[in-house]
């Protein structure tokens, strides 16, 4: 590879889920730290980072075409960019693509995307550089303090997962579960909200399993963070994402109860409503387990709006299974739902076992649970519709005027009025579509 002249500009194009955008938002602030600049729109930039994911479907011939495209334009443009390929394909397949993509420069897994300045400054002198090894903790120290500005932030506080699922390669990806420590979260969280986020999102493959030691030494769960943080001034808002049933404990549901800042709302995925699909998923729970654990959780807050993720056409799975996750949908009443079909990952369990489903059944399958979901998601949505709750101000909306934010259950709220973003809006909601409300406001809370 020739020497390159350090890049002055950056894109970075993320994919899959929160946990990346919160990845991608970190390596902008690393290069942010060494004077490398965001491309302005419309412009090729010098560095591309493609930040990808590796959960479904054909991720890995994603990223290739996506790096032929670079190199076609950066050939017309008369300069090829630097490419960086980070996320999960990268952790899974690096070897791979530093083989077939001699374009790329640099290769660097999710642990390890601290030492992208070392890597970028290797490219530089036409050395490739791959770091896909999973230090744990380490990243997270050697990044820079946050600089996020906007309402509505994402802290990462564990990463990982344990649970080997048969059909899913995260554990492998992503590898082992880890907690940051309390300290650095708290910490980072002040700095947030000091920066302008009102509303903080903790995320984590297994977000519930987090577990620290608080500022007296406590062995603590995720709801003594929940408390905690809770306790920071201008906070004003607390979520959570995603959860596992196995991970929830008696603390946590009773913190929905009575912390008023974590919102009504929780992703706690089933992927099947079938006992013995989800055996051979090897989630570790029932369908009768999980809707037990649901009940406490509205016990507590009887207004939670729930959510979930589904997997349709599990190896094996027959029409009969398949109805009993159409029926768990039906007794939940989900508020919001992530429905996927089921997509062999190679290197998992599930991806050899016997009864793989045709494509066309599991269009069909999807299509019906999508619907489903929709009337569940329309009618929590009616069923709000006279409630009284402050909507966070989020983005402008198309019309003068217009804006758009989230109410505590998360729906897209729309109003009118002479508001700013990151203003929390009491309004009433009006009228219900199927993906949004439309908010009438009561009084302006902040400015
Ligand atoms: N195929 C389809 N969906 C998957 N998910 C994870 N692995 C797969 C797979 N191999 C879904 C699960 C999980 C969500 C993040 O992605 O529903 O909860
Ligand atoms: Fe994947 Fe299961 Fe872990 Fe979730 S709990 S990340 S689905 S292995």
């Amino acid at each position: 590879m020739k020497p390159a002249a350090p890049p002055k500009t950056y894109r970075v194009k993320s994919f899959g889920c929160q946990m990346n955008v919160y990845d991608g938002e970190r390596m902008a602030e690393l290069l942010g730290e060494r004077g490398i600049a965001p491309a302005p729109e419309g412009e090729e930039a010098d560095l591309v980072i493609l930040n990808t994911c590796h959960i479904r479907e054909k991720a890995a011939e994603k990223v290739y075409s996506d790096i032929g495209r670079l190199v076609k334009a950066g050939n017309k443009a008369g300069k090829a960019p630097m490419i960086a390929v980070a996320g999960c394909v990268a952790q899974a397949e690096g070897e791979e693509i530093m083989a077939r993509a001699p374009a790329v420069s640099i290769v660097v897994g999710p642990q390890a995307y601290h030492r992208l300045p070392e890597m970028l400054d290797m490219a530089a002198n036409g050395e490739r550089a791959t770091d896909t090894d999973m230090p744990a903790i380490a990243k997270f120290d050697a990044l820079p303090v946050r600089r996020k500005r906007g309402p509505s932030a994402f802290l990462t506080v564990q990463e990982g997962c344990d649970k080997f699922c048969t059909y899913c390669v995260v554990p492998y990806t992503r590898g082992a579960e880890i907690s940051r420590p309390f300290a650095h979260l708290i910490a980072e969280a002040q700095k947030l909200v000091e920066t302008g986020a009102c509303e903080i999102t903790l995320l984590g493959q297994n977000v519930n399993a987090w577990s620290g030691e608080d500022d007296k030494g406590r062995s603590v769960g995720l709801a003594g963070l929940i408390h905690a943080l809770a306790r920071i001034d201008g906070l004003e808002r607390i979520r959570y994402t995603t959860s596992h049933p196995n991970d929830m404990d008696e603390a946590l549901i009773a913190a929905h109860g009575d912390v008023p800042k974590l919102m009504p709302y929780l992703h706690l995925p089933v992927q099947s409503g079938n006992d013995r699909v989800l055996k051979a998923m090897n989630r570790q729970h029932t369908a009768e387990g999980y809707l037990r654990l649901l009940e406490k959780f509205r016990a507590v807050r009887p207004d939670i709006a729930l959510s979930g993720d589904f997997i349709v056409g599990f190896p094996g799975e027959t029409e009969a299974e398949f109805e009993d996750t159409l029926s768990i949908v039906d007794e939940v009443r989900y508020a919001h739902a992530f429905s996927f079909k089921y997509s062999p990952r190679p290197g998992t369990p599930a991806a050899t076992m016997d009864g793989q489903i045709a494509p066309e059944v599991m269009d069909e399958r999807l299509q019906r649970l999508q619907s489903r979901i929709g009337q569940h998601q329309f009618g929590f949505n009616q069923a709000s519709v006279g409630k009284t709750c402050q909507v966070l101000v989020e983005r402008k909306g198309k019309l003068p005027g217009q804006w758009l934010g989230k109410s505590p259950w998360l729906q897209s709220v729309w109003f009118e009025g002479d508001y700013a973003i990151g203003d929390l809006v009491d309004v009433t909601l009006g009228e219900a579509g199927p993906n949004s409300l439309m908010g009438l406001v009561r009084a302006r809370l902040t400015a």
